[in-house]
This record gives structure tokens, C-alpha cells and sequence, in this order.
């Protein structure tokens, strides 16, 4: 059987982009950077985004390429029945992300139709009250969106949606936030983004945040760049390509930083309570549900408008992201059991549905927990995992045709000669030291 390719080198940067542009960036980044010291913690995100993430997303593309088959499979190739041990632990892993991250999906079609319907006079508040019914429902729902689309096939599919909907998404992004920036407020959220308060980078817990922010938002550790990757051909270069999703990804987290701080001073201006005494975020865990909907409900019909082009945003985001969760198992599955792809994308997502319900029943008590070990310790650990398979697995010679077979001036470049050595040692100690101390 002829290997699955992106038809395009261009649609490979697109569609693994869309996997890391999601919630990540455009919720999580934002609220963490309103939450510790705007500037500051940008300058820390993007120095740990590019020094640490960076290496380790290029790594774990190695694996996938070389491997050219399925994550079990190609970790298993490379570190036997203890690298397929890692390959199931990853799928486990992206499966439990997509089990949560449905949730959320789902809460982002209940607020955006709501503000859709309102437009037109009509109120159904199901759509954006929180409940068992609703969760599940509209949760349901993202899952067979993201379902139809993958059975579809990596280039009608995955591939396709993802060209489409990741301009769309900058041509939404921009827009809304050149519109925030005019209202009153705007322009001082904008200084308090872009204006660093170093005092505020010897924060204890700040380091921790970047570094789980920075895996979270590049989609490592769970399989999907490894799977992504070996859907490339063997001559595409990987470190510019890693390169290329990892600046469109840190650009549309600094873009969203753009719209979501002057926000939250806009709301201010208009005199909603953003921060507590301690100039801590007062809404952090529900930012975009809370905070943002009640500013919208005060500017009339703009800002059902705007409500509606935030979550749609939003859900397009979320998308691109599902798509690429769904698909590691169900590349597994296929290749595995030879079964075709609309069966096996259907019975992962049956599983993934079981599990988003048992996390919609105990919410409570369930999602917090889910999110933080997967997202806080599965994630780094198998990003710093598949660093040392890498790093202390391969051989330097076969690695440096690797990364970059068509390239020959590669050898000489900045690039290589910092990389392995960075994979080899700097990666997983910084990941086992950001471990240590969030332990502690
Ligand atoms: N990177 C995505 C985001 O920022 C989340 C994600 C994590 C996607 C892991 C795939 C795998 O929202």
C-alpha cells in the first residue's frame, strides 16, 4: 500500500499549524499572559518556545519520518517493545486531550449560535448554560464534525479543511482585534501587553506555565507532529518546516494576546471588574466564557457581531486541532488492523465519546484532573522521552540525513550544530527540572 502524503509541503506547515493553533493559543496564552505580567511572560514564551519546544517538535518529526508508518510502530522501530509501550501511552494521551477538548468545542457551537440566533431576535439560553444535556450534546456534536471530516482522507480531508480554515481564522483574528484596539481601553491593554515588567519574570510558577504552555501550544508529545511527519516526503527539510509551524504558531498566540488583553481593558473602561486586590485576573479559568460574553452583552448589536466572529474563531481553531487529535489513533488503527478509515476514525471517536461523557458526568471533579495530568505531565514526559529515543538512540551520522536529506550546506549550519547536543542533554534536563520544581 502507497503511504498517505500531503499533496504539498505548504499543506503540511497549514495542517500542522491548525493542530497547534487551537484553544492553546488563543485562550491559554492570552490568560496566562494577562495573568503574569503581559510582556514579561510573552519574552519568556517566546524564548522557550524557540529554545526548548522548538527542538523537541523537530525531534519528534524525526521519529515520524524515519519510522514512515504508524506511532507504535515507528517508536517501536527505533526503541523496541519500550517505544511501543511509549506509542501507546501517547495515543492514550491525545485520546484523553480530544475527550476534553470536545467539551470545550462543544461550549464554543453553544456560543456562537447563540449570538447567531440572538441577531435574528431569538433566545434559546440552553445553548450557553452549563448542563449535562448540553455539554454532551453540543460536545457530540464537534466530535462528528471533526469524524466526518478525517474519514474523508488526509488530503480531501484533514488536509483541505485546514488550507481553508487556518486564513480564515488570521482574516477573523486580525479583524476583531484591530476593532478591539479602537474602542475605549483598547490602547492601554495594548501598552500593557507589549510592555515587559521583569520583576514579574523571577515569578516562582511562571517558568512552569511557559514551558507546559509552549508543549501544549506546538501539539508535542502525543504523536500528532510524529504522525504528521511521516506523511512527508523524505527530502522535505525538517527543521525549516518545524520551524515555519512554530513561528505561525507563536505569531497567531501573539496575535490573540493582541485582541484578548486590550479586551479585558476595554471591559474595564467599561467598568467591569477584570482583576482582584492582588491584580490577579478575577475570571481566569473562564475568561472566555464569563468575562468576554459580558463585555459583548454591553456593546448591543456590535457586539453580537462580535461575539459571534470570537467563537467562531474560536471553533475554527478548535477544529483544526480535533482533526489532528482524531487522527493519530485512527492512523494507528488502520494500520493495524487494516481496516478502512471511516470505520476506524469511528470507532476511536465512539471510545473518545465514551470518555468525554464520563467527564461530562463528574465534571467536577473529572476535568481539572484530566486536563493537568495529561496537558502538565503526560505531555512534557513524552516530549522529553521521544528527546532522549532520539538523542541517545541515533546515531549522529544518520540523523544529520534525517533532518534534512536534501540539504547539504545543513551539515555546516547553526542549526546542527547546536541540536543534538540539545536534544541530548538540554531538553529532557530542562523538562525533568520544570517536572521537579511543579512537583514541588
Ligand atoms: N496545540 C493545541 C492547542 O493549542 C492543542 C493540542 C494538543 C492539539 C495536543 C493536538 C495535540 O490548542
Amino acid at each position: 500500500m502507497v503511504k498517505t502524503q500531503f499533496s504539498s509541503r505548504l499543506g503540511f506547515v497549514l495542517t500542522a499549524a491548525g493542530s497547534a493553533v487551537g484553544l492553546g493559543n488563543i485562550w491559554g496564552f492570552p490568560t496566562q499572559a494577562a495573568q503574569h505580567g503581559g510582556g514579561a511572560f510573552l519574552l519568556l514564551y517566546l524564548l522557550l518556545v524557540f529554545a526548548l519546544a522548538y527542538p523537541a517538535l523537530v525531534a519528534e518529526m524525526a521519529i515520524g519520518r524515519r519510522g514512515h508508518q504508524e506511532p507504535i510502530a515507528d517508536l517501536g522501530s527505533l526503541a523496541g517493545k519500550v517505544g511501543k509501550l511509549t506509542g501507546w501511552l501517547g495515543l492514550l494521551a491525545v485520546s484523553a486531550i480530544l475527550s476534553f477538548y470536545l467539551i470545550i468545542a462543544g461550549w464554543l457551537l453553544g456560543y456562537m449560535s447563540d449570538a447567531l440566533l440572538r441577531l435574528v431576535g431569538v433566545s434559546w439560553p440552553w445553548l450557553t448554560t452549563f448542563s449535562l444535556g448540553r455539554n454532551l450534546i453540543l460536545g457530540l456534536l464537534f466530535g462528528l464534525i471533526t469524524w466526518w471530516v478525517v474519514q474523508r482522507g488526509l488530503q480531501e480531508g484533514i488536509e483541505k479543511w485546514s488550507k481553508r480554515l487556518m486564513p480564515a481564522l488570521l482574516v477573523v483574528l486580525i479583524a476583531l482585534a484591530c476593532y478591539v484596539l479602537t474602542l475605549p481601553g483598547g490602547s492601554e491593554g495594548l501598552s500593557a501587553y507589549l510592555t515587559p515588567d521583569p520583576q514579574k519574570l523571577l515569578a516562582p510558577n511562571l517558568w512552569l506555565a511557559a514551558t507546559g504552555q509552549a508543549f501544549f501550544s506546538l501539539s508535542i508529545g502525543v504523536c500528532v507532529m510524529m504522525v504528521y511527519a511521516s506523511y512527508l516526503d523524505k527530502d522535505a527539510s525538517l527543521p525549516r518546516l518545524g520551524l515555519q509551524v512554530t513561528l505561525i504558531d507563536s505569531g497567531i498566540a501573539f496575535l490573540a494576546g493582541l485582541l484578548v488583553i486590550p479586551t479585558l481593558y476595554v471591559a474595564k473602561a467599561q467598568g467591569l471588574a477584570i482583576l482582584d486586590a492582588h491584580g490577579q485576573l478575577i475570571s481566569s479559568d473562564t475568561l472566555v466564557f464569563d468575562l468576554f460574553p459580558r463585555l459583548f452583552a454591553t456593546m448591543g448589536s456590535a457586539g453580537l457581531v462580535l461575539s459571534f466572529g470570537f467563537f467562531l474563531l474560536l471553533a475554527v481553531a478548535a477544529l483544526t486541532s480535533t482533526l489532528s487529535m482524531l487522527e493519530v489513533p485512527t492512523a494507528s488503527l488502520v494500520a493495524r488492523t487494516g481496516s478502512s478509515r471511516r470505520v476506524a476514525s469511528a470507532w476511536v471517536l465512539g471510545l473518545v465519546l465514551i470518555a468525554m461523557a464520563l467527564i461530562c458526568w463528574q465534571f467536577g471533579t473529572l476535568f481539572g484532573l484530566v486536563v493537568k495530568v495529561v496537558t502538565q505531565y503526560a505531555q512534557p514526559l513524552l516530549g522529553l522521552v521521544f528527546c532522549v529515543y532520539v538523542g541517545w538512540l541515533w546515531r549522529r551520522d544518520s540523523l544529520l540525513k534525517a533532518l534534512a536529506a536534501e540539504d547539504e550546506t545543513f551539515a555546516k549550519s547553526w542549526f546542527w550544530r547546536l541540536w543534538p547536543g540539545y536534544v541530548k542533554l538540554v531538553c529532557p534536563l530542562l523538562i525533568l527540572l520544570v517536572m521537579v520544581q511543579s512537583i514541588q
